[in-house]
Order: structure tokens, then C-alpha cells, then sequence
């Protein structure tokens, strides 16, 4: 079958494109007999920009801005999206992070869609079912190509939206040793929600009701610390979620991918949020809001991460722990050094074997699935699946201490055993992968399959 971005060639999917430049190889896909509500057009190209540090680095973006422009809709709304490429060499996609798109929408090069070469272009049509936070990356050479600036935010507001201020927090750090495959890791200029601006400020009238929608677009977790105001978190990867109101002090852990939503009513004095590598990290100011746009907040470690188990659906589960399963699979991640295709590394695994030697969850349309997750290695691996939502039932051996969530991007920490279920119901050939978009690269991918 064909080479995907993560088959670990220098090429990957753009060699079997099949296409030449200035060709259009625009296609017609999803709904076509209705008018979009929402057109955007996003058009890859190199550009200089300038981070945070002051530092100019060449990025790869989408309209020229790091992170790229942010897309709200309303639910229900037709979106069609016109992606081009400039000046892209290896050809790009766009993939609708956590948004269930028909398998043809879902923008993964030599998968679901030739990578489009520069002077081509696609276009994308979905109807946006789903409210919350989502992204939008590449998926040619993922690892290369969201690192170096492609990918910006995507927002789906119910149909009424709620009044306040809405902003979203996209966390990505800039690697400058992007030529340098293996420092480049270690080697984290900025860590700031918007690489070109540092800290946002924000005027917020006092009473005001805030949501902050925390992206984070990096591979590693980042530890999200908010002072000053008592917030909740409302929902975990876009899916709303009921638990604690009151988390004054606590630290959220985003998965590399993941997204939370949270909540908070604007205080008389300034509200500061922090991310941070870990809890012991300094971090920097992400986004200050004030009433008056000024004031700082003294820095404050951040609390105990908290537990995404002690949240759950506030909605009625389709199924549970108990269901009776028709297919259950085993996915044991870990890491291995050695030589793979004749390359020396460390490379990261399932069940032992690198990409595509990888093991496929092959289903039937309309399949209750299990799959349990366990991690061996040493590692963080945020698993994301492609065009479903997994429905967290146990951790560790032990049901969810509030009652099952969902996710689409869910972090296994190195000795952590998960059990998700998820149904069968978007027929296509999906990825599913870590988002530490390098292991990925390394092997950590494998495919959910239709038969
Ligand atoms: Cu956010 Cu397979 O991707
Ligand atoms: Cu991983």
C-alpha cells in the first residue's frame, strides 16, 4: 500500500501523489448538493516571522501567520475550506484534529488524499456536527510540518453562542534546530501561547464570564496554570464534561493535541495563565487578563495536576465497561534501539513493531470496540484516533473515579494501562497514532480499518 507522512522516508506521501504542479487537482467531497455557510481559504507558504525571544526563524504557515488563522463556525454549518500550497516542496493537507469528518475530509496524505504539491490545491467540505474545541494541522510529514508553523485553531460554537469572552490559547513551541533531527527536542527557545506575540493581554470587565480554550500543539503535555480566579474545566477534547467546579490553584495537564475548555468569571483583579513543561517548570506567562489590561501576577507554582478521571460525561453513556464488546484489542507501546529498515535509533513501538509492522484494529461497520492501551516505555504517548471519540473506562484497572469521558487524544503516561471503547460508525481507513508527532514518525502509528 502506499507510503504515509510517518512511513520514515524523506519523501513520504508526496512521491505517490501521482500529480505535477499546476495542476489542479481540486476535488468535490463531502455534501455537494447544499451551499457552504462558511468559506475559508487557506494557503500554505513559507514566511519569516518573529517569535516571542525576538529570534526571526523561517516557518512554514498557513496565510503567513504563526499559528494560523483561526476558524470559527457555528454548528450545523456546511464548512468548506480551499487549502493551496505556495511554496511547500513536500506538499501539504489539512486534518481536522478531533472532528469527526467523513474519512474522504480527513486530510491525511497518502491515505485519505494525495499530499497537494505547491501551485495545487484541494478543497475540504464537512458539516461541523460537533461543538468545541478543535485544530487544524498537516498531515504530510507531520512531524516536520506542524513543528515548522502548520496548524492553527478551529472552534465550533453551539448555535447559540454563549455571551463573554472566548479566546483560545494554542500552546506551541518553537524548535530552532528544525534541520537537526536529533536535538531538536532538546532545544525549546519559546514556550508561549502565540509564538509571535508572548503574553496576550487581555481587557476583561470584571463579571464578565471567560472561556479560554487551551490547545496545545506541541508534542510533549503541557502543564496549564491558571491564578487567579477559581475556574472549571467544561470540556476535555470538545466533549463537554461535568466535575469539580471549584479548582482554585489546580494545574491541567494537556495532552501533546489534546484541548481543554475552561470557565471562570472575571475577578476584580487580573487573571494569568502559565504553562509550564512540568509542575516544577517556571513557564511563561501565556495570556494576562485585567480589567485594565495591565497588572501582573507574582509567579506561583502550579498546584497538583488534576485528574481528568474525576470528571465525566454529563450526558447519557451509549455504553460502558460492561457492554458486550465485538471486537477487543491490545495496543502495548514502548521503545526499542536498535536498526529498522537499515537506520540506527530509538524508535518507538506497538506491540513491538515499528510502522507499518504495526498491529491494524480491522472492524465491521457498526462494531462496539475495546481497546486496551498499556504503556511499557518511558515515554509520554498522547494516542490519537482519527474520525471516532474513545470513551475512557478504566485506568489502571479501575473505573473512572467520576464516570467515564471522552477523548480523541488521550495521554499514556510511561506504567499506565487504559481501557477506551469506541463504535464503529465512521466507515474509512483511519489513522491512529501517538501525537508526539516524532514517535509517530518513529513507528508509533498503526490504522483503524474497515473491513
Ligand atoms: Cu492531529 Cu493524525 O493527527
Ligand atoms: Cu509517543
Amino acid at each position: 500500500h502506499g507510503v504515509l507522512d510517518y512511513g520514515g522516508g524523506d519523501a513520504g506521501g508526496a512521491e505517490h501523489d501521482g500529480h505535477h504542479a499546476g495542476v489542479d487537482i481540486s476535488t468535490l467531497t463531502g455534501p455537494a448538493d447544499r451551499t457552504p455557510d462558511r468559506r475559508f481559504a487557506l494557503d500554505a507558504r513559507a514566511a519569516r516571522v518573529t517569535l516571542a525571544s525576538g529570534e526571526r526563524v523561517d516557518a512554514w504557515t498557513f496565510n503567513g501567520t504563526l499559528p494560523g488563522p483561526e476558524l470559527r463556525v457555528r454548528q450545523g454549518e456546511l464548512v468548506e475550506v480551499t487549502l493551496t500550497n505556495a511554496d511547500v516542496p513536500a506538499g501539504v493537507t489539512v486534518h481536522w484534529h478531533g472532528v469527526n469528518v467523513p474519512n474522504a475530509e480527513d486530510g491525511v496524505a497518502g491515505l485519505t488524499q494525495d499530499a497537494v504539491r505547491p501551485a495545487g490545491r484541494h478543497v475540504y467540505r464537512f458539516v461541523a456536527e460537533q461543538t468545541g474545541t478543535f485544530w487544524y494541522h498537516s498531515h504530510q510529514q507531520s512531524n516536520d510540518q506542524v513543528r515548522r508553523g502548520l496548524f492553527g485553531a478551529l472552534v465550533v460554537e453551539p448555535r447559540t453562542a454563549a455571551a463573554g469572552t472566548d479566546l483560545v490559547v494554542l500552546a506551541h513551541a518553537w524548535s530552532t534546530s528544525h534541520d537537526d533531527r536529533d536535538g531538536w527536542t532538546s532545544a525549546l527557545s519559546v514556550a508561549a501561547a502565540t509564538p509571535s506575540t508572548g503574553t496576550v493581554r487581555r481587557q476583561v470587565t470584571p463579571g464578565t464570564r471567560v472561556r479560554l480554550r487551551l490547545v496545545n500543539a506541541d508534542n510533549e503535555p503541557r502543564v496549564h496554570a491558571l491564578a487567579g480566579a477559581p475556574f472549571r474545566v467544561t470540556a476535555i477534547d470538545g466533549n463537554d464534561v461535568a466535575g469539580p467546579t471549584d479548582l482554585t490553584g489546580r494545574a491541567l495537564l494537556v495532552a501533546g493535541g489534546g484541548r481543554y475548555d475552561v470557565e471562570l468569571t472575571m475577578p476584580a483583579g487580573p487573571v494569568q495563565l502559565t504553562l509550564t513543561r512540568d509542575t516544577n517548570g517556571r513557564g511563561s506567562p501565556a495570556v494576562l487578563l485585567s480589567p485594565d489590561g495591565l497588572g501582573e501576577l507574582r509567579h506561583a507554582p502550579p498546584g497538583d495536576v488534576l485528574d481528568p478521571a474525576a470528571y465525566g460525561s454529563p450526558t447519557d453513556l451509549p455504553y460502558g465497561a460492561d457492554s458486550a464488546f465485538d471486537r477487543t484489542f491490545t495496543l502495548l507501546l514502548g521503545e526499542t534501539i536498535g536498526f529498522y529498515n537499515g537506520r540506527p535509533g530509538q524508535w518507538t513501538t506497538i506491540n513491538g513493531g515499528v510502522y507499518p509492522d504495526t498491529p491494524v484494529l480491522a472492524v465491521a461497520q457498526g462494531d462496539l470496540v475495546k481497546v486496551t492501551i498499556l504503556n511499557r516505555g518511558f515515554e509520554d504517548h498522547p494516542m490519537h484516533l482519527h474520525g471516532h471519540h474513545m470513551l475512557v473506562l478504566s485506568r489502571d484497572g479501575r473505573a473512572a473515579t467520576g464516570s467515564p469521558w471522552w477523548t480523541d487524544t488521550l495521554n499514556v503516561a510511561p506504567g499506565e494501562r487504559y481501557e477506551v471503547a469506541f463504535r464503529a460508525d465512521n466507515p474509512g481507513l483511519w489513522m491512529d497514532h501517538c501525537h508526539n508527532l516524532e514517535h509517530a514518525a518513529e513507528g508509533m502509528t498503526t490504522h483503524l480499518m474497515y473491513l
